[in-house]
């Protein structure tokens, strides 16, 4: 009995070693989401944005599938304490060493550095020795000799930490009182806002307006509201980080789409004003009635309004904008489930939803947004039902939808 005893000891050992590795990585990548989710915040060029949007969403995915992997071991890690333990407090500390070095490019090598020793560490650990866990880690190696994080741009603005300090507090994180997003002084110029459906009278400035509109009053800000909502809802499980960091990831390849046809057709990021409408459409509401602003009404908005522009760009003979417009309609109805699944999550009666949406509603038309998608654009019943309505909901939408009728008309196939 003794001898089989001490026989099985050292695979206990071996069990609780790689557990604790498991659980030490989930809670220095999700401590390296925040930061970068601050970062995409407050970085002043939109490339910075959209690059740390993919790496974002890296992080934020790894950290799940340790979580994951962490339950099929058979514990689970108390999610609310990430960004909480020793390991976020010594990625912090390494962070803190390399902002004293005063660079961005000393501040993201130090991370780069960071999580590629993480994920080869695993490699050489004697004690992680079951393979599904290997492999998690070679997967995570593989992808960042792949895709190395992005490089921050050498004229970004000096980055949150090299201004005031890498705290190890996860709390500190998340004070964003008194935070407005980055916008570069030397991009954003213009001082007329974007106009982006007034009639076409010259149809390549009417495109850079649209483009330039839903870039720089949609997608940058939605990257940044993600990001504020992954910070400041830290109550939630790690799956809702896991869909803000998803979407902040796909606003940022459609941000990319945005830019790079502004960019062909002629057009400049800063070429028309911006606002900061969207981030302080929010700032004060509860968790639930802002999912309700921006994903179940706001990204509802912008699925009928995607398919209703990839139509109009198609028949001016725009292809390559309607192709854009196509994949990121998809993305949009994606956006839309997050918001009708967390807001259920938080309020799960039917009545206590419909007080979210009624609340929300008024908020939007506070600051003049567009409360009702069908009001705008052709109804689009199939999106809906992706898009994690209930049946009833569904229902609902249509008849209103009908009684109101579009403002725009409905291209028939
Ligand atoms: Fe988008
Ligand atoms: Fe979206």
């Amino acid at each position: 009995m003794q001898a089989a005893k001490s026989e099985a000891r050292p695979d206990m050992r071996a069990l609780d070693a790689t557990l604790a590795f498991v659980a030490g990585t989930a809670d220095a990548f999700a401590w390296h989401a925040g930061l970068l989710s601050r970062w995409i915040i407050e970085a002043g060029l939109p490339q910075t944005k959209i690059g740390l949007g993919r790496d974002l969403h890296r992080l934020a995915l790894w950290t799940e599938q340790l979580l994951q992997r962490s339950r099929e071991l058979g514990v689970d890690i108390n999610e609310r304490s990430l960004r909480r333990g020793a390991a976020a407090r010594a990625a912090a500390e390494r962070l803190r060493s390399a902002a004293a070095a005063g660079t961005n490019v000393a501040l993201h090598r130090a991370l780069e550095g960071s999580l590629q020793d993480t994920v080869e560490r695993a490699a050489s650990q004697p004690a992680v020795l079951d393979e599904p866990t290997r492999e998690l880690f070679a997967a995570m190696s593989a992808s960042l000799h792949r895709a190395p994080l992005h490089r921050v741009d050498a004229e970004e603005p000096g980055l949150w930490p090299l201004r005031e300090g890498v705290p190890a507090e996860a709390a500190s994180l998340g004070e964003l009182a008194g935070v407005t997003p980055g916008r570069s002084a030397r991009l954003f110029r213009g001082t007329e806002p974007a106009q982006p459906f007034e009639p076409a009278t010259d149809a390549r400035a009417s495109a850079i307006a649209f483009l330039h509109h839903n870039l720089t009053e949609l997608e940058l800000p939605t990257m940044e509201s993600c990001c504020r909502l992954l910070l400041e809802c830290d109550m939630l499980p790690w799956a809702f980080a896991a869909d803000m960091a998803r979407q902040c990831w796909d606003e940022a390849r459609h941000a990319q789409a945005f830019m790079q046809r502004l960019q062909q057709l002629g057009g400049e990021v800063g070429c028309h004003a911006h606002t900061h409408q969207l981030w302080e459409m929010t700032a004060d509401l509860p968790p639930a009635v802002r999912l309700a602003v921006h994903q179940r009404i706001g990204e509802w908005v912008g699925v009928d309004g995607a398919l209703w522009n990839a139509e109009r760009f198609r028949r001016l003979g725009d292809e390559a904008t309607a192709d854009a417009l196509d994949f990121i309609a998809r993305d949009e109805i994606t956006h839309v489930a997050f918001g009708n699944r967390w807001i259920r999550w938080l309020h799960p009666s039917d009545a206590e939803v419909e007080a979210v949406a009624a609340e929300a509603l008024k908020r939007r038309r506070a600051f003049g947004k567009p409360v009702d998608g069908p009001a705008v654009f052709p109804f689009n019943r199939w999106a809906c039902e992706r898009a994690g309505f209930t049946a009833d909901e569904v229902q609902a939408l249509e008849r209103e939808a009908l009684a109101r009728g579009s403002r725009f008309e409905r291209f028939e196939p």
